[in-house]
C-alpha cells in the first residue's frame, strides 16, 4: 500500500534520478559488446523494493537491459546449492584482485592458477562450468528457473546480445582455455562459455533487479513466497563477495564511501542488497533490494550516473551497512 509518506519519498527519488542523469555524459556505453554500444547513454532508472512488496521506482523503469556481470552472483549461489560450498571453494577463491574484471594476469602469476573470486570473469566461467546439467541449455534453463522464482516471472536470454558477445569473446575464450589447461573447468570450453555468455545476456528491468537484491538482502528468504530459496550461509558469502569484489576494482572505494553489498554489470546494471539493520532510517525499515540501470559506464565498468545516484540515496537514507 502506498502511503502519503511514501508518496513524498517517491517524489524525492524521481527528483534524484533527474539530478544525477546528466552525469551519464561522463561515461560511455560498453563498446566492446556491439549490441550494448547502441543503447541510449542518457537513460537512468531505479527501483527499490521492500519485503511487503512496497516499491518505489523512477526514471526509465520499463527499459530492458542485460544482467551481464550481475549474473555472477546468481550463478555463484546456484553452484553452491548444486555442488556444496567445499566443492565450489576448492575451485574458486574469495579474494579481491584489484585487477580489471577480464584480466588474465593472475591466472599465471598465482599458482596453481585458481581464479581469485567468482565476481571476475575467470572465476565466473569456472562457476558456470560446474553448474549441474548435461548441456549448456539445461544449465541456462536452471538459471532462468531460479531467477523466475526470485522475480516472479519468466525471463529470457537476449539472443542478439548473446550472439554479439559470442562472436567477440576472444578474451573470455582465452581465460576459459587457460582455466581448462590448469584443470579448473568442469566441462568443455565452448560449453562453459555458452553458459557464461548466455547468463550475461539474460534480460531484466530495474524492478526484477531489485527483487533479486531483496531476496539476497533477506539471506535467501523470499518474503512474498515465504520460502527459503537458498541457504543463509550462501547468501552471507554472496554478500561478502559483493562487498569485497562486486564493483570490480572500484569495490574498495564503493565500500568505503557507500557501504552496501552491490554488484555491477557492463550493461550499466547495479544490484544492491540492503539489510534491515542498515535501512532503519529509510522508507524501507525492513530492508530492501535496489536495482539501477544507467548504461553509460566509467573506465572500470560501473554506471557513472548509477553509482552517483546510489551514493546519494544511501547517504540520505543512512544505509551504509558499516
Ligand atoms: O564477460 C564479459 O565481458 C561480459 N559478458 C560481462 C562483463 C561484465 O559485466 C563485467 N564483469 N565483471
Amino acid at each position: 500500500m502506498v502511503t502519503e509518506h511514501t508518496n513524498s519519498q517517491q517524489h524525492l527519488v524521481s527528483g534524484w534520478v533527474e539530478e544525477f542523469r546528466p552525469f551519464s555524459k561522463n561515461g560511455q556505453c560498453a563498446n566492446y559488446i556491439p549490441a550494448l554500444a547502441e543503447k541510449n547513454p542518457l537513460q537512468l532508472a531505479i527501483s527499490i523494493v521492500g519485503p511487503s512488496n512496497n516499491e518505489m521506482k523512477a526514471g526509465d523503469t520499463t527499459e530492458l537491459f542485460t544482467l551481464q556481470s550481475v549474473s555472477k552472483v546468481v550463478t555463484f549461489i546456484l553452484a553452491c546449492m548444486d555442488r556444496g560450498l567445499p566443492y565450489v571453494l576448492e575451485r574458486v577463491d574469495v579474494e579481491p584482485t584489484g585487477d580489471t574484471f577480464n584480466s588474465i594476469i593472475r591466472l599465471e602469476s598465482h599458482r596453481p592458477g585458481k581464479p581469485f573470486n567468482p565476481m571476475i570473469n575467470a572465476g565466473a566461467i569456472t562457476v558456470s562450468s560446474m553448474l549441474s546439467g548435461i548441456s549448456p541449455q539445461e544449465k541456462i534453463e536452471k538459471i532462468l528457473y531460479f531467477l523466475e522464482q526470485m522475480v516472479g516471472k519468466k525471463l529470457k536470454v537476449n539472443e542478439e546480445v548473446f550472439q554479439s558477445e559470442w562472436q567477440t569473446a576472444n578474451r573470455n575464450r582465452s581465460l576459459a582455455y587457460y582455466l581448462m589447461d590448469s584443470g579448473f573447468l568442469d566441462c568443455p570450453v565452448e560449453e562453459a562459455l555458452e553458459v557464461y555468455l548466455k547468463q550475461c545476456a539474460i534480460e531484466v528491468n530495474v524492478s526484477d533487479l531489485a527483487m533479486i537484491g531483496l531476496v539476497i538482502a533477506n539471506d535467501g528468504y523470499h518474503p512474498q513466497l515465504k520460502t527459503q530459496l537458498f541457504p543463509k550461509q550462501v547468501a552471507k558469502l554472496a554478500k561478502a563477495l559483493m562487498v569485497t569484489c562486486g564493483m570490480y576494482n572500484a569495490s574498495g572505494k564503493f565500500s568505503a564511501f557507500i557501504g552496501l553489498p552491490a554488484k555491477s554489470g557492463v550493461s550499466g546494471a547495479i544490484l544492491a542488497a540492503v539489510p534491515s539493520h542498515a535501512s532503519l532510517n529509510s522508507p524501507f525499515p525492513d530492508g530492501c533490494g535496489i536495482g539501477i540501470y544507467g548504461p553509460a559506464i566509467d573506465s572500470i565498468g560501473n554506471s557513472v550516473a548509477g553509482v552517483k545516484l546510489l551514493k546519494h540515496l544511501a547517504t540520505e537514507w543512512d544505509m551504509n551497512i558499516f
